[in-house]
């Protein structure tokens, strides 16, 4: 059999990250321009799941008593939910563009698109909703108390305006929104800085929370600019919620600079985006001014930048 070939999408926080894991709305986008994929091919003559991750330069099979091992953990999830005991011989290739531990969605993308080739390996046509269900519980595990949003925007592939708990609203995007990302080079760790941010939050819940409704705000009011295609309003807002991530504790000075640099070459808006503490910026740019934010950018400390458009619906 050949091998099939799945993919998913990275994915970038326009507003609204951390207050989301609190219930406040956020919006997020994909990034297509980025992607994990995943090969899957049945192995008739040999035995067991072979695992070849070459970002990782792993090539080994999987010790299926192994709990610590996050890929049998990923595989026994989507086992469990399809109600399926046993995954036939396989091999299982990953590749990924998406930078780790950046705040692009590299793990939901690797969730997702795991969910995809396990499923229709075994011969299931899951609809999206189930996918996202699956990814979702997946994330649980890599990341803790995840709100949902970055398994959501990276299963659908379209912007969303997303609230825990509440159907997903999908946007429709006035103007095609270009945006430069620029990688600040510090690695982010989710799952410690979501934690970080609770233990702040339970010594000082008014100060947080009141940062927290400042952020609603601003999304919500961004929601409509984003659909009415008022992209320097958007800049602005984005902006703005880039200060109260600040006031959250959430930036960082290399991350700070980003947004001033992109902004002062001509940028609409930037803000730090996905966890924060370092991570990427993401600059809502003028399509003319690609090039000319690009080599502010990386001329001032960016590790690396990469440009991408949403379209407008
Ligand atoms: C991470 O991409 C976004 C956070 O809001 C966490 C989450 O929503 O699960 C920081």
């Amino acid at each position: 059999m050949p091998a099939m070939v799945f993919s998913a999408p990275g994915k970038t926080i326009f507003f609204g990250e951390h207050a989301v894991v609190y219930g406040f709305p956020a919006i997020a986008v994909p990034l297509i321009e980025i992607s994990v994929k995943i090969s899957i091919q049945a192995l008739p003559d040999e035995d067991g799941i072979h695992i070849v991750n070459r970002n990782l330069g792993e090539d080994f099979f999987l010790d299926i008593s192994d709990k610590s091992c996050h890929y049998q953990m990923i595989i026994m999830t989507i086992l469990n939910i399809l109600k399926i005991n046993h995954l036939p011989s396989t091999k299982i290739t990953i590749s990924s563009t998406i930078p780790v531990a950046s705040g692009l969605g590299s793990s939901a993308a690797f969730a997702v698109a795991m969910t995809k080739a396990i499923s229709s390996f075994l011969g299931f046509k899951l609809p999206f909703e189930k996918i996202n269900e699956i990814a979702f519980e997946i994330e649980k595990f890599q990341h803790g108390t995840p709100s949902g949003i970055d398994n959501s925007v990276v299963t659908f592939q379209k912007p969303v305006f997303f609230q825990k708990d509440t159907p997903i609203e999908f946007l429709s995007v006035g103007k095609s929104l270009h945006v430069i990302l620029a990688d600040s080079g510090i690695r982010s760790f989710t799952k410690k800085i979501v934690e970080e941010l609770k233990i702040e939050r339970d010594k000082h819940p008014e100060q947080i929370n009141m940062e927290f409704k400042e952020i609603k705000k601003i999304t919500t009011e961004a929601k409509e600019m984003i659909e009415s295609g008022n992209l320097k309003e958007v800049g602005l807002l984005m902006t703005e919620n880039h200060r109260h991530l600040q006031n959250l504790g959430l930036s960082c000075q290399e991350l700070d600079h980003l947004v001033d640099v992109a902004v002062k070459a001509g940028a609409y808006g930037a803000k730090l985006c996905g966890s924060g503490k370092g991570g990427n910026v993401v600059a809502l740019i003028n399509e003319d001014k690609i090039k000319s934010i690009h080599s502010a950018l990386i001329k001032e400390g960016a590790a690396s930048c990469l440009y991408s458009k949403v379209r407008a619906a």
